[in-house]
Formats: C-alpha cells, sequence, structure tokens
C-alpha cells in the first residue's frame, strides 16, 4: 500500500521551509562539516523510514516520519546566530509549518518531540520516532569519504559502516 505524501510535499514548497534551508546553506558554505540542507533531511528521513519498517513501527507513519525527517534541523541557522539549541528551534519554527499543510495535531505533536530527541542518544528514554531520527541522523553521515574525519567530534569508525 502507498501512503500518502502529499503534506510533505506541501511542506517542502512552504516558503518558510525554503527560506530556512537558503539561510543554511549559505552560512553552511565553507563548513567542511556535514551540511543540513534539503539532502540531508531527505537522507534521514529515508534511514529513519528503512529502521522504522524494518523493526514494525512505520505502519501509517510515513508522512510524519519524513516530515519529522525534512523539518529536524530547520532551525541550524538561529542556533549559528545565537548559539540557541537546534532541536528546540526546530520544533518552534516547525509548528506552523506543519499547521499549515494541515498536518493532524496528533501527528504535529509526534513530529514535534521527534525534532526535539533527534539529538539524544538512542539509550535514552526516546519515543520510537526520537530514536528513530537520531539513529538515522548518524548514519546518513558519509564518513567513508569525508576529509574532515580527524577533526569531526561525530567520527567514529563504527559510522564507516553502511546501515541503511
Ligand atoms: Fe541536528
Ligand atoms: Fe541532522
Amino acid at each position: 500500500m502507498l501512503h500518502s505524501m502529499a503534506r510533505v510535499n506541501q511542506l517542502l514548497e512552504h516558503e518558510d521551509y525554503i527560506r530556512y534551508i537558503e539561510k543554511i546553506n549559505e552560512l553552511e558554505k565553507k563548513r567542511c562539516f556535514c551540511k543540513h540542507g534539503f539532502e540531508h533531511g531527505l537522507n534521514v528521513a529515508r534511514i529513519a523510514y528503512a529502521y522504522m519498517l524494518e523493526k514494525g513501527e512505520a505502519g501509517p507513519l510515513k508522512e510524519v516520519i519524513y516530515a519529522a525527517a525534512f523539518l529536524h534541523d530547520i532551525g541550524r541557522w538561529v542556533e549559528y546566530e545565537t548559539g540557541e539549541d537546534h532541536a528546540e528551534v526546530s520544533a518552534r519554527l516547525a509548528l506552523p509549518l506543519l499547521e499549515a499543510c494541515s498536518f493532524a495535531s496528533e501527528s504535529v505533536q509526534m513530529i514535534l518531540t521527534g525534532i526535539r530527541e533527534h539529538r539524544q542518544h538512542s539509550e535514552d528514554n526516546l519515543t520510537p520516532l526520537g530514536e528513530a531520527m537520531a539513529l538515522a541522523d548518524d548514519w546518513s553521515r558519509d564518513c567513508r569519504q569525508c576529509r574532515a574525519q580527524n577533526q569531526c567530534y561525530k567520527f567514529n569508525p563504527a559510522m564507516k559502516l553502511i546501515m541503511y
């Protein structure tokens, strides 16, 4: 069965989403570490979805998983400007976007929690979506090809393994 992705596609067309991604692209132009634009969101979405499918937790949540993934880092530009943690900012900026795209209120709550939890470790008491976000965020990194391995606080040799 194919799940509708209409709201996710609407989200990607939203002027505020596009504006946030443009700001992030601009501010990360010279960044040697992983970037946080559209492609990162797409990678996290696909990995988190595959992971949750494998665990039998994806169910009807495809739109929710993709929305959370595309929005989890949209507050990065604020962190670059003010130092505020981007997980919190991203959740705050995500709310009006999700409402504008007619996500149901239970979906919105799940997505905001997933976004807030994406920087926590999977051993913590996370929701299934938060755990998937945190793991997919790490697994989405192309550490094998990365020239910044030696300077990256995130790098560990296990991340050179392909999981999804
Ligand atoms: Fe993040
Ligand atoms: Fe991320």
